[in-house]
């Protein structure tokens, strides 16, 4: 977004659907709740985080003060000692729960595992201690690789358990990204697996560790789980496999007293700039917020079988797998695999199996399970879905009536939940016994949260303009810091509008106070739900030694989203369809497989601003084929466009 102009919307969407009686009736928020938790936070913050501290997580010491600063800096319940761990598992031991289910874990062959609360105690009690002898301590930070099997979980809940501070990095990242994110955590311990399955495949990840060790000093030492059989090479003292460790640990270990700002996890996200962002979270604030919305938002009950469909290599498999509904005392299944292994009925089929009662994903799942065609759920027994709900990027209204008609089967309210790794839960959903929804918004702000959307320089816009969407008000699960680099939090989120946490994205808010996303107004990808900096693809494209210069945008991708189109300039000769998959490969390589590039166009030069910043509405506008309509007035050379506009399509 240019200058402090409202953004034009485009979308025109009149359905609504307003929450089932029956529904509403047995809701934890029922219809006449929600205004006043809302106002009642508004006006009293501290009042109602407080209270709903006290009554839903166990405190080992209660907290003195709620709050105390305003943004940026504000911390939460201190005094209070607590440990996720102990409200994840422990607090539940007590009753009858010790026997529930709190994981059902498939892999992608068909192996299953459940672990009931006292087995998941047991089993984390048993890894706290063997983190504990490999000289893990307080504070310190972990790396978690690992495929989903129960052993991440496990790590994590150890992890918090001893108050060290995990720092999980989704499988499909490469070695290059693992020694990156290990070097900027000072990471001392790394857990990971020989491999993991995907599509019928070993995904190797013990060898990228090994690469990664090369080039990030900090980690001492290696637990390794085998979960294929896939051969591995083990350095004798660095190297441990996690059943050997495991058979002698013991049981027994308690779960540490932390403070409420102690450091739960740093998760990093692609940041406009190349460098990764570590987004820090902490241990009380976090909890409460991802328990809260855990119960009011999916509307957990005692006997619902729970599943968010996110790996925990993203925030929505922290927040949504493991610590909210953990929580709760919830059954929450982890898979695996593939959606589409060993065919493209097999989310279904897990429904069915687990009759599953809530089912979380993504839009872009949404749409591949449009593209691959109804006859696969037709085939399942869909009816103990009770609510759907879905994450990660604006849901298109098509799709949204798809889910709605062939997963829900017009019976199951959907919740669209809008938030971020920094929010660390959810903030803007609807209450699925409370909300009318309409296909495509994310409806209202929970309580507690309070949007608002704006120019530039801050001033409120009139409902249905488009704008900014920032945070008034600081809410107890926001990010603390960025890790390590305090300025660059201040810098990327409280430096462009005064006293507002600036989310990134643009909103609208219609008449009904509803709010529509528009998308990021900077320039990171969104490709599968998943947030790429174009600058980290763009570094990756220039390390190749025929690369110039790279510029990197979005495309409309059916399947994805956004697709990755790489405008590429040589150092010298002309392009071929070689170097085009070669320099795919070298993306795949530096960054991981969700970063390959779906086009590469080389180009003699690409437009830059008389600053010398790329123009990339312009190079967006070329690779979804568009003619510019834009603003070229800023452009310093004019014959670029042309010359590029018929630069080849990969
Ligand atoms: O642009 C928004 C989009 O995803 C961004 C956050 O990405 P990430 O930090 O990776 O977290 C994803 C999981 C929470 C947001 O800034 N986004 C997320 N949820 C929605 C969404 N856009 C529209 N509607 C949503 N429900």
């Amino acid at each position: 977004m240019s200058s402090g102009e409202a953004i034009t919307s485009v979308l025109q969407e009149d359905r609504s659907f307003p929450p089932a009686a029956e529904f509403s009736e047995q809701a934890n928020i029922k219809p006449d709740e929600y205004q006043q938790m809302w106002d009642r936070a508004n006006e009293d913050s501290a009042g109602f985080w407080g209270d709903l501290a006290n009554e839903n997580l166990h405190w080992h010491q209660p907290f003195e003060t709620v709050m105390e600063g305003d943004m940026p800096d504000t911390k939460w319940f201190l005094g209070g000692k607590i440990n996720a761990s102990y409200n994840c598992i422990d607090r539940h031991l007590d009753s009858w729960r010790k026997n529930k289910a709190a994981i059902i874990w498939e892999g992608e062959p068909g192996d299953t595992r459940v672990l009931r609360y006292q087995d998941l105690h047991r089993e984390v009690c048993k890894f706290s201690n063997v983190l504990k002898q490999l000289g893990v301590e307080p504070g310190d930070r972990v790396t978690l690789y690992m495929p989903m099997i129960p052993e991440l979980a496990i790590a994590m809940l150890a992890c918090a358990r001893i108050g060290a501070t995990h720092s999980i990095i989704f499988g499909g990242f490469s070695a290059d990204a693992v020694a990156e994110r290990n070097n900027d955590a000072q990471s001392k311990l790394v857990v990971t697996a020989d491999a993991g399955w995907r599509r019928g495949k070993e995904l190797p990840l013990k060898p990228a560790v090994d690469e990664s060790l090369e080039k990030s000093p900090s980690v001492e030492k290696v637990v390794v789980v085998r979960r294929t059989g896939a051969d591995v090479n083990m350095v004798p003292d660095r190297d441990f496999w996690w059943h050997d460790l495991m058979e002698d640990a013991s049981a027994d270990c308690d779960a540490v007293e932390l403070d409420a700002e102690h450091p739960l996890f740093i998760l990093y996200t692609s940041g406009s700039t190349g460098k990764p962002k570590g987004v820090l979270h902490t241990t009380g604030g976090y909890m409460l917020g991802t328990t809260m919305t855990s119960k009011w938002v999916f509307d957990l009950k005692e006997d619902d079988t729970y599943w968010c469909t996110a790996d925990i290599g993203w925030v929505t498999g922290h927040s949504y797998i493991i610590y909210g509904p953990l929580s709760n005392g919830a059954t929450t299944i982890m898979y695996e695999g593939a959606p589409n292994w060993p065919d493209e009925g097999r989310f279904w089929e897990i429904v069915e199996k687990y009759k599953v009662n809530i089912f979380y994903t993504a839009p872009t799942a949404i749409r591949a399970f449009i593209k691959w065609g109804e006859e696969w759920p037709s085939k399942y027994d869909l009816s103990t879905l009770r609510l759907l709900g879905t994450v990660g990027e604006p849901i298109n209204p098509e799709a949204w009536m798809w889910y709605h008609r062939v997963i829900g089967q017009e019976a199951c309210p959907i919740v669209d939940t809008w938030w971020q790794t920094e929010t660390g839960g959810i903030m803007m959903s609807p209450l699925p016994g409370v909300t009318a929804t309409k296909p495509g918004s994310c409806t209202k702000p929970l309580p507690g949260v309070v949007p608002d959307i704006v120019t530039k320089d801050g001033t409120s816009l009139p409902d249905n303009s488009g704008g900014l969407l920032v945070m008034r008000k600081p809410w107890p699960h926001m990010l603390r810091t960025l890790y390590g680099d305090h300025q660059r939090f201040l810098d990327t989120y409280f430096s462009e509008i005064e006293g507002c946490y600036f989310a990134g994205d643009g909103a609208r808010r219609d008449e009904d106070g509803y709010y529509w996303i528009m998308g990021r107004v900077d320039d990171v990808l969104n490709v599968s739900g998943h947030r790429l900096s174009t600058m980290e693809v763009e570094s990756a494209l220039v390390a190749h030694e025929q690369v110039a210069e790279a510029a990197v945008v979005g495309f409309p991708h059916d399947l994805k989203g956004e697709g990755i189109c790489c405008f590429v300039t040589l150092t010298s000769g002309a392009g071929s369809e070689d170097l085009k998959q070669e320099l795919i490969g070298h993306v795949r390589k530096q960054i991981g497989a969700i970063a390959s590039p779906d086009q590469i166009r080389f180009a003699a030069a690409v437009p830059k601003t008389r600053s010398g910043k790329i123009m990339r509405r312009l190079l967006r506008d070329i690779a979804a084929g568009r003619e510019q309509v834009g603003d070229t007035t800023t452009l310093e050379d004019y014959t670029v466009l042309a010359s590029l506009r018929e630069s080849d399509e990969g």
